[in-house]
């Protein structure tokens, strides 16, 4: 891991003194504060990030809205990690042109696919009613780049990488009262061959341990029920004497009624001592995401994974012998290039024998610069679509056999947002979703439910209002509301 620099004070203050000169420039032109959409695309990391953009615009005096009709500003925050997502800002943005020539829209991108060379040179020729572009390394600059848009009248593009640099004390906006992400590190050292994450978002980084434990402490005071600790390989964390298992073990010895999650661990540095932290944990989620890509060793080796179908397996074994309550997902890659039919059905042998409480699949996306995208890719786009489809299909009988023992078992909830089918949903500590009447003031409460039916992996229940132990042995709490 790479020396972890902070992005210094003064250039902290020097984005101050640039959101107080746009508060000037709108004053100067008698102009209302403008209002600011923020879209976000991708992974939780951008979920965090765009909480931050959001805190920097508040601060930059923007207000907000919840689309881009009603906007002044549009900012997309993207994702690089595969060709669709990244398609589906293209469609966006370029949708938003009779805006920007009707209503003076300004539109701007940041975050990962922008972060790519090629992506910001396409945006500067063919995208001319996109005026602002900015990578993941620019995130905290976003006063002083506003203010040369607005106040420079000019197309703004920065995509230089810094690498190895943390912004501490940045203004967040949250998005929920009740659900936090707490970023522990950024970038990634991994190079999967597939993956464009360590080109976008640049090396491995740790936030300092007395910061996230002062946050977290925060948080919990504020009231939040959940904390999920974010990074592409938290198991690669370190700061000083601090390694993931310390951290969670401090961050689990926070007094309150909390549950502490974490994503996303790689299989090869998911340790013992994290297992045996997790199951020591009194507030640590017995859920745990380890994703697995494929079941070939030989596709595995392919995609530099570190590990073999055997040495997942062991670990899946082990982590089920410290907790046997445990809830695993993963992530898994169909059509990787070179896979083939009896590669792909190891896979589909591994999910059998592990038995994730759920998947998300995903279908081979070539991206540029990354070894994979160089090598011969076979297999007709067909083909994939079946084995996918297969691989769902498994998943699906393999979940709803899991979800049809349920009914009768008591679970904790925390409850989220109104339901589909019944009044509230809310998420249980393996993050089984079930949904179940009762008041909308409980949102945000944790809540006992028994499980009533099961239709496929839907769960629905009914609120149980005598008092009731945590069946998972998690009872922080022993009354429920
Ligand atoms: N194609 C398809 N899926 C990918 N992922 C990462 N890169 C690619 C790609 N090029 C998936 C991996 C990863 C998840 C976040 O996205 O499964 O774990
Ligand atoms: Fe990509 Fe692999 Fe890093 Fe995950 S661990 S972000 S899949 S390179």
């Amino acid at each position: 891991m790479s020396q972890t620099k902070l992005v210094s004070p003064e250039e902290l203050a020097r984005q101050d003194e640039y959101a107080a000169l746009l508060h000037e420039y709108w004053i100067a032109r008698r102009q209302e504060p403008p209002r600011a959409f923020v879209h976000t695309y991708g992974c939780q990391g951008n979920e965090a990030d765009s909480e931050r953009l959001r805190g920097l615009l508040a601060r930059c005096g923007f207000g907000f809205c919840n689309s881009a009709e009603e906007a002044d500003l549009a900012l997309f925050n993207t994702c690089a990690v595969r060709e669709h997502a990244e398609d589906r800002v293209f469609g966006n943005v370029g949708r938003l042109k009779g805006l920007r020539q009707t209503r003076g829209l300004r539109i701007a991108l940041c975050g990962c696919m922008v972060q790519q060379a090629h992506v910001a040179e396409k945006l500067r020729r063919s995208f001319p009613f996109v005026d602002l572009v900015f990578g993941t390394h620019a995130l905290h600059r976003l006063p002083e780049l506003l203010y040369q848009m607005y106040a420079g009248g000019r197309r703004v593009f920065e995509i230089a990488d810094t690498p190895g640099e943390i912004a501490e004390g940045l203004p967040l906006r949250r998005d929920s009262a009740f659900k936090a992400w707490l970023p522990i590190m950024y970038g990634c050292d991994n190079f999967c061959s597939y993956c464009v994450v360590p080109l976008v978002r640049g090396r491995e980084r740790s936030r300092a341990p007395e910061v996230l434990l002062e946050e977290a402490r925060g948080l919990v005071a504020a009231g939040y029920k959940e904390i999920t600790l974010l990074g592409q390989n938290v198991n690669s964390y370190r700061s000083g004497d601090y390694d993931f298992p310390r951290l969670l073990r401090e961050l689990d010895a926070i007094e309150g009624d909390f549950w502490l999650r974490f994503m996303t661990s790689h299989p090869k540095d998911c340790s013992p001592a994290l297992l045996e932290t997790m199951a020591a944990g009194r507030h640590i989620a017995r859920h745990l995401h380890l994703p697995v890509q494929c079941g070939s060793d030989r596709v595995l080796a392919a995609m530099n994974r570190g590990y073999t179908q055997a040495q997942y397996l062991a670990l899946a074994a082990l982590a089920r012998e410290y907790m046997p309550d445990l809830r695993m997902t993963s992530d898994i890659i169909v059509g990787f290039p070179g896979e083939t039919y009896e590669e792909f059905r190891e896979t589909l042998t591994l999910v059998d024998a592990v038995g994730y409480a759920s998947l998300f699949t995903f279908l081979y996306s070539p991206r540029e610069g990354t070894r994979a995208a160089a090598m011969p890719d076979p297999v007709p786009h067909a083909e994939k679509v079946r084995w996918f489809q297969e691989l769902t299909a498994l998943q699906e009988a393999k979940a709803a056999a899991g979800c049809a023992a349920l009914p009768g078992k008591i679970l904790r909830l925390l409850c989220e947002t109104p339901g589909k089918r019944q009044a509230l949903a809310g998420r249980s500590e393996g993050s089984q979703m079930v949904e179940f009447d009762g008041p909308t003031e409980l949102i945000g409460q944790f809540v006992h439910v028994r499980v009533t039916k099961a239709r496929g992996w839907l769960l629905d229940g009914e609120r149980i209002l005598q008092e009731s132990p945590c069946p998972q042995g998690m009872g922080a709490i022993k009354h429920t509301p």
